[in-house]
């Protein structure tokens, strides 16, 4: 099984193939999802509202990113292994960014780090390019900005926006991303950035003419509860199969039927 580069990613935008990515969280998902020829695993600060319960992604640390990303490099073989720059650890200044986009490659293990921001953020992401660490961008809904965006809502609706969000794209092209994240735009603006780009365009409710898309893996499950925002597709649920299997395991331990002679010594 060949190895996914930056590379790759590149030739797949240029002959039409459509590029996968999913977050994972820990090693045996990593395992099933690599194993499942998916090209990206992305340990995404999603992390922690996804696995920490916290209310959004800003409380993540960098030492978070880095344990999950050590967790997720175990169990894959194949796929790229991109990890997010959490809140604060890139806004701060260029040398703070550097240091920890390092860190993600020397402890994480990761092969490419994901920065927020389009604009704003064309120094920093070309100084860690200039250090040849591979970035990916991300521009449209921004998590990390969730308190200037005032909630999670669809941008690029209004004029003003959409050209701010092509300028953003071609920022951070210019500053050297292999590719970006477009999240929640509206898909004819998604379908003009990807056209206009080189690099190759990741869609998370961004319509389908992204070169690639990507889903948080509990969404994708049905592990996520009643979360299920309108671009999120469940291939399928299995909660109630976990709930199911849990009390079964119950049933069977209050009755004394488990553990069986079969599983005892
Ligand atoms: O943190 C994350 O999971 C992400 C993806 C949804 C793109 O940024």
């Amino acid at each position: 099984m060949k190895k996914v580069t930056i590379l790759d990613l590149k030739k797949m935008k240029e002959e039409g193939d459509k590029i996968t990515m999913l977050t994972a969280y820990d090693c045996p998902t990593s395992r099933m999802l690599d194993a499942s020829g998916i090209e990206i695993l992305l340990v995404g600060d999603s992390v922690g509202s996804v696995m920490a319960g916290y209310q959004n992604t800003l409380p993540v640390t960098v030492e978070e990113i880095i344990y999950h990303c050590q967790a997720v490099a175990r169990g894959r073989i194949r796929a790229l292994l991109v990890a997010d720059m959490p809140f604060m650890s890139y806004q701060v200044s260029i040398e703070e960014a550097k240091k920890n986009a390092g860190r993600m490659l020397k402890e994480g293990l990761a092969e490419a780090v994901k920065v927020e921001g389009g604009l704003n953020m064309e120094e920093v992401i070309k100084a860690i390019c200039d250090i040849d660490i591979p970035v990916m961008a991300h521009i449209g809904l921004t998590p990390q900005s969730i308190h200037r965006m005032g909630g999670y809502k669809v941008q690029g609706k209004a004029d003003r926006e959409r050209e701010k969000l092509l300028q953003d794209a071609l920022a951070v092209e210019r500053a050297g991303a292999f590719a970006v994240v477009l999240e929640v735009i509206p898909s004819f603006l998604s379908k003009e950035i990807s056209s206009q780009l080189s690099i190759p365009t990741i869609g998370i409710g961004a319509g389908p003419d992204c070169d690639g898309q990507v889903l948080v893996i509990n969404d994708l499950l049905g592990l996520s509860g009643e979360f299920r925002p309108k671009f999120v597709k469940r291939f399928a649920t299995l909660e109630p199969l976990i709930s199911e299997a849990v009390k079964s395991y119950i049933t069977e331990v209050k009755e004394s039927k488990f553990p069986g002679a079969e599983h005892s010594f």
